[in-house]
């Protein structure tokens, strides 16, 4: 299974959804695949903001050499399951998607984790405090989410 995260700049967010995801899902002896991408190109290239850098190795995860990359329609092919960070990223999503099919693939992140919402801030311009709190949201739904690709398996 290959799971693709996205967010706008693929700088803050999907970074740590990917480095999330896929520590979970190693831990849970699941064997995916996990890449993250971002619906502009203006960061491709650069490496996690520092701040998502900063919070997932307080929790053992290193994201450090993760590469930012714009989000390419290739990408709904050689993806089961793309995870938009935000209802503006999953808008955006199913507007280039040229397919029922494709249309399929896509799903907001926190939806897929049955959470009560459906939006993960964007901690970009925000505090400290602000990318902690996105990183146990992610943290904590993508916890679920294993649970729940678990539960299929099984
Ligand atoms: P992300 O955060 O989508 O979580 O990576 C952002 C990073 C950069 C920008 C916006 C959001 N930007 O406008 O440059």
């Amino acid at each position: 299974m290959k799971l693709l995260m996205v967010c706008l700049g693929n700088i803050c967010r999907s970074p740590l959804a990917e480095g999330i995801m896929q520590e979970k899902l190693k831990k849970a002896g699941l064997d995916f695949f996990v890449d993250s991408a971002g619906m502009i190109s203006y960061h491709a290239g650069e490496c996690p903001d520092h701040r998502s850098i900063e919070i997932a190795k307080q929790f053992g995860i290193d994201i450090s050499g993760q590469v930012a990359r714009k989000f390419t329609k290739n990408d709904f092919e050689n993806f089961d399951l793309i995870f938009a960070m935000d209802t503006s990223v999953y808008e955006e999503l199913i507007s280039i998607a040229s397919s029922e099919k494709q249309k399929a693939k896509i799903h907001r992140f926190l939806d897929f984790a049955d959470w009560e919402s459906s939006e993960v801030p964007d901690p970009y311009y925000g505090s400290k405090k602000d990318f902690e709190e996105v990183y146990h949201l992610i943290n904590d739904a993508s916890e679920k989410i294993t649970k729940k690709f678990l539960s299929k398996i099984k």
